[in-house]
């Protein structure tokens, strides 16, 4: 959706409806712009950090957009930046401790820029003591939102430009979903696309549920408008958004599965790639797995988080599976996938965890032997059923537990991956080597990494390429031809 921002008329009253209210907003903070750039000689500068999950990001190039609409130019270097903003994340207590610590360090640059702005969003904003702590000890953060209300960010950047105290807007829930914001793209060949927003599923150990609030899906037609726009700008693949995809569509007004949104998207014409996270195992249908195993576009990828192998710790994380179900789940998705990468999510140390279940734990992954294993150590988040448990387990435990589980998902997968040396694959190719320039990067489906020799001129497109040697979590191949 294009507007043009110079002929909306700025001396009547904001309107009411969205978007329109933001696009309106939007054109005002364009015309603060321009008083910035007569008065400095040089449009202000804007800086984004992004913390957390892929949601966060998708988020943030929400942000980006409306600041480089109004004006903005993107500020590598927050030091230098006029508008900092911090989109946030509370899953773990270390994800709180890593926002203070940088806030504490950009005050201190801010002694050089004063007339900086830092703004805070995202889930760590939806907490009430963060919000308490901030009033007390941040004084000099200009402006706080939280999950809810991003959509407004365009209101909330004009009306602290001029504020010269914190601004605060935080809401605790809505049933709101706000389309057609315009967003930056971070790459010009993929893209997140979030089809819903919260989760009912509250599992104990979690707070998402409590800083996202209620699941809510969008409508297919308007994330089929999305993806079909994305493509026409260049777009091959898409990933799909979600805490829990695997029950989207279901609060609709019109019920929609997410195997029935998979098919559709399907026949988007030029789009190459689909993924999408996060999967639940309790909801994860025989329809999708029918899905999956027919598609040509969806990515021989699925992430699903077991989060303990422990059948009883399953039940006190309110994950609603045991490990033999969980178990059957995955033989079925093989059989139906035969060359599908498994990637899981893995908490060791949830209270009450023996050496016992912490067996168990290594035993699904020995049997699963997954591709790849993201591990974290149990943090209590206060608020969560399972802070108050009994048999919290000692930092010295969980690190012990956490070693052992680690080193022997890195064995094993080191083996897993391994497997498709010699082979030709397919890759979108995404990037020009960190390392050395002379090599690109590209995403197999099954979503390794590989690096091979080639040309810039390939970024963006899907190549084969044969995969000469496997260095663990990635491949060095040898390129061979463009496929479109
Ligand atoms: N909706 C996704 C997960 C989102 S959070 C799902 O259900 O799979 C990403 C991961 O962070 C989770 O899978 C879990 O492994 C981890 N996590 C969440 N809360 C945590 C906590 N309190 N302590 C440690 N890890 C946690
Ligand atoms: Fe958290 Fe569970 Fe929801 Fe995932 S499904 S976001 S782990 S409550
Ligand atoms: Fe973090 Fe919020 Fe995502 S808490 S993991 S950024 S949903």
């Amino acid at each position: 959706m294009t507007i043009d921002l110079d002929r909306i008329d700025l001396s009547t009253a904001a309107p009411a409806e969205e978007p329109a209210r933001q696009f309106y907003f939007l054109a005002k903070c364009r015309e603060w712009v321009k008083s910035f750039e007569q008065k400095h000689g040089r449009p202000p500068r804007s800086h984004v950090t992004t913390f957390g999950c892929q949601m966060n990001a998708r988020d943030s190039e929400k942000l980006e957009g409306i600041l480089k609409n109004a004006g903005y130019v993107e500020e590598p270097d927050e030091k230098k930046a006029d508008f900092v903003i911090f989109n946030t994340c509370t899953v773990r207590e270390h994800a709180n401790q890593r926002l203070y610590g940088r806030l504490g360090q950009l005050n201190r640059s801010r002694k050089q820029n004063p007339e900086m702005k830092i703004a805070l969003c995202g889930c760590m904003m939806q907490e009430a003591e963060v919000l308490e702590k901030l009033k007390k000890s941040y004084s000099f953060v200009s402006l706080v939102f939280g999950t809810h209300n991003i959509y407004k960010f365009a209101e909330l950047l004009w009306a602290c430009l001029d504020a010269d105290r914190m601004l605060i807007d935080v809401w605790e829930d809505t049933d709101k979903i706000v389309e057609d914001i315009p967003s930056e793209r971070k790459f010009s060949f993929k893209s997140g696309v979030n089809i819903m927003t919260g989760c009912n599923n509250f599992c104990s150990y979690c707070i998402v549920p409590y800083v996202r609030g209620r699941e809510r899906s969008r409508e297919p037609k308007d994330i089929l408008r999305e993806i079909e726009a994305l493509v026409s700008d260049g777009v091959v693949e898409v990933m799909l958004l979600g805490q829990n995809v695997n029950s989207y569509g279901k609060t609709l007004e019109h019920p929609v599965s997410f195997a029935e949104l998979l098919t559709q998207i399907e026949q988007i014409d030029g789009l190459e790639r689909i993924r999408f996270m996060t999967s639940h195992p309790k909801d994860l249908s025989d329809e999708l797995i029918e899905v999956m195993g027919n598609s040509k576009k969806i990515c021989r990828h699925l992430h699903l988080p077991i989060q303990s192998g422990s059948t009883r710790i399953l039940e006190k994380m309110n994950r609603r599976y045991t490990k033999e179900q969980y178990l059957m789940l995955t033989e079925k998705i093989r059989r139906a996938v035969p060359d599908i990468s498994l990637t899981t999510d893995i908490i060791v140390g949830f209270p009450g965890e023996t050496e016992e279940d912490f067996q168990e734990t290594l035993d699904i992954v020995r049997r699963v032997r997954y591709d790849a294993v993201f591990t974290f150590q149990y943090s209590k988040r206060t608020g969560t059923p399972a802070a108050v448990m009994e048999g919290q387990v000692t930092p010295e435990v969980m690190k012990d537990r956490f070693d052992r589980l680690l080193a022997e998902v890195q064995a094993i997968s080191t083996e897993v991956c391994s497997v498709h040396t010699g082979s030709v694959q397919e890759v979108l190719v995404e990037s020009v080597n960190d390392h050395d320039p002379a090599l690109l990067t590209g995403r197999m489906s099954n979503n390794l990494l590989v690096h091979f020799p080639g040309d810039p001129s390939l970024i963006g497109k899907l190549f084969s390429v044969r995969l000469k040697e496997c260095r663990g979590f990635y491949y060095l191949g040898e390129g061979g031809h463009v496929l479109t």
